[in-house]
């Protein structure tokens, strides 16, 4: 589905600290990632695989662009993406893996999200859980949301441009345009300060992702399928998986393997689901 651009998207009345960020990275995996930050874009992601399909190789180039305000941000199944009301980021990850090594990616990215969340605040971590494959939730109520692009640029080089929208706080028009219920970091952090978390939040993201990164290319994602799975929102619980809106399984949601797949327990045995274009539900809603 195309949409028409967003004309008037209202900045957030926080800003990212460069000098603070700069500290928070410093003392952790992400030091060497470049960082920037603009105050409006179309889409951060749409940015970073343009300047992935132009740069030249480098192993260890990963870079972060911030946009306060997105006119065309994108998300899964080529929905739209508003998030002025929260953080909204990509990362581009130069990968020299093939493409069955890839496998689980985008699970290792959401747990890595979770886990910096829990970083800055064990109190938001503790409320945080996985919605297979790679959403973040609250309650049910969606957190955060991931679509990874990739740029291939070799037999076994992949540039992944990871976007990110992160809610800080919980916003009615989003919750309108999604037609879901949405939860922010703000609501269950023991103390929010609008002003330095923001920064805290980006920073212990990178740090994690750039860990996850370093794991990822030696191991892949099999060594944290079980913290994966300790987080699933959804783990013993019946679901239905739906392509378009219809019901393609449905099943007792049994965690994840080490290749990312979700395990469903259903009448036939247990079965694997690859992620592609499925949407997990809970079978109550
Ligand atoms: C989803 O649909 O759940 C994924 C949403 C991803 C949105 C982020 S915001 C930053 C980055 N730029 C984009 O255009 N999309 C991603």
């Amino acid at each position: 589905m195309s949409e028409a651009p967003d004309r008037s998207p209202s900045a957030p009345d926080w800003r990212i600290d460069a000098d603070f960020l700069h500290l928070e990275l410093g003392a952790g995996a992400a030091h060497a990632w470049a960082v920037e930050v603009v105050e409006e874009t179309g889409s951060t992601n749409a940015d970073l695989t343009q300047a992935c399909r132009a740069a030249p190789w480098s192993d260890d180039a990963c870079s972060v662009r911030v946009a306060y305000r997105q006119t065309a941000g994108r998300g899964r199944h080529g929905r739209p993406w508003r998030g002025q009301a929260g953080l909204t980021f990509s990362v581009a990850m130069p990968l020299a893996l093939s493409p069955a090594r890839l496998s689980g990616l985008s699970l290792a990215v959401g747990l890595a999200l979770a886990e910096a969340l829990e970083d800055v605040d064990p109190a938001l971590g503790a409320r945080v859980g996985l919605k297979w494959p790679n959403d973040l939730q609250i309650d049910g109520r969606k957190l955060s949301g991931i679509l990874i692009e990739s740029v291939p640029a070799g037999p076994e080089r992949v540039w992944v441009v990871i976007g990110i929208g992160l809610n800080l706080v919980r916003d009615p028009a989003m919750e309108a345009a999604l037609g879901r219920d949405l939860a922010g970091v703000a609501e269950a952090m023991t103390t929010f300060d609008p002003q330095r978390d923001p920064t805290r939040i980006l920073a212990a993201i990178a740090n994690r992702l750039a860990r996850m990164r370093e794991a990822f290319l030696v191991d892949g994602f099999a060594p944290m399928a079980a913290r994966w799975s300790a987080r699933d929102a959804f783990r013993d619980e019946p679901v239905r998986l739906l392509h378009d809106g219809v019901v393609q399984a449905e099943g007792l949601a049994r965690g994840v393997d080490g290749e990312g797949y979700l395990l469903l327990h259903t009448p036939e045995g247990l079965q694997r689901i690859a992620s592609g274009e499925v949407s997990l539900r809970g079978a109550s809603a």
